[in-house]
């Protein structure tokens, strides 16, 4: 293992070769003037490249056709296990009715759609990421969900959404990993296909993300995560609420927030936006969360 540092910026870079492949990388600020960089043979043959949305950014690309790969392939599989705790405390105040039908966009390696097996829908997970997918259906398996997970490899902006079909629809970071457009044309997807007692739970990362090549993003900082370079499209403040609002959603919950993440790579910072929705005139049994006012156990 070896260090480099990169060169305006105090981050550390740290590289291990692991079979010949990356075991895990950061990102960072470019050099000025340079726009690739390769690192020593025995940090393995990735290359550094510039992101095209973040200038002065660098990322470390592992696999051209699947960025995704390396971090889902390790031991430690990226982001973990642990799902979405916004989503989680809703599952476990309203959970999915016999065979109730959820959808995970952007699953990765499966914390959330596995949450939602858990509370009883049947679930179809949808990533670029085979690799992704291929753990999902694994962690399935292992925990006897088998049957209620399918997976589908496919652009969220390809798949095919049924009208009013799903009971819960799950996109957690994928709606900033596509043009700003695209993400507006899924979004009304997302909508339609939101069955009439149905929730959306959707988390993206916003400017005040350290990777976000806006303000206030841009002059932090902090850390960056190791898959920055995937994130194109950072939502400024108050965007993905009122994505739900022009839409007639009922908002149970909306937060903006900085967390720190130290479930895949270095530790890092995030700048997040979380929003739980239903449709304008749904009551869910929703208490808050964490519930304001809980009922004393008797
Ligand atoms: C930051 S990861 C989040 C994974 C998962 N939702 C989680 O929170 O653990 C983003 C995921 O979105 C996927 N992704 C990015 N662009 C996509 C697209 N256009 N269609 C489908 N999946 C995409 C990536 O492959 C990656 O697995």
């Amino acid at each position: 293992m070896f260090c480099r540092k990169a060169s305006n910026r105090a981050n550390r870079v740290l590289l291990r070769p692991s079979q010949n492949r990356l075991d895990f990388a950061v990102s960072g600020r470019f050099p000025a003037g340079r726009s690739e960089r390769r690192f020593a043979p025995q940090a393995v043959t990735a290359k550094v490249c510039l992101c095209k949305s973040l200038p002065n950014r660098w990322y470390v690309m592992s696999n051209a056709s699947d960025p995704f790969f390396e971090p889902y392939d390790r031991d430690e599989i990226a982001y973990g296990s642990v799902p979405s705790s916004g989503l989680q405390a809703y599952l476990d105040q309203v959970p999915g009715l016999a065979g109730a039908r959820a959808l995970d966009l952007g699953a990765g390696a499966g914390r959330d759609t596995l949450a939602l097996a858990r509370a009883g829908y049947d679930v179809t997970s949808v990533d670029l990421s085979e690799r992704g997918l291929q753990r999902v259906a694994e962690r399935a398996e292992q925990a006897g969900l088998g049957t209620q997970v399918g997976t589908r490899v496919c652009d969220v902006r390809e798949f095919e959404f049924e009208p009013q079909h799903y009971d819960a629809i799950v996109a957690t970071t994928v709606l900033d990993h596509i043009p700003s457009e695209d993400a507006e044309k899924v979004w009304k997807r997302i909508v339609s296909a939101l069955s009439p007692g149905g929730f959306l739970f959707i988390e993206v990362h916003t400017t005040e993300d350290p990777g976000s090549n806006q303000m206030p993003g841009l002059e932090s900082d902090a850390p960056v995560s190791e898959t920055a370079g995937q994130v194109i499209n950072y939502f400024a403040p108050q965007r993905l609420v009122r994505f739900a609002l022009q839409s007639n959603l009922r908002v149970l919950r909306y937060e903006e927030r900085l967390e720190w993440d130290y479930t895949h790579g270095a530790e890092h910072l995030h700048g997040k936006a979380i929003l739980l929705a239903v449709h304008d005139g749904h009551y869910p049994e929703w208490y808050g969360q964490p519930a304001a006012f809980p009922r004393r156990e008797a």
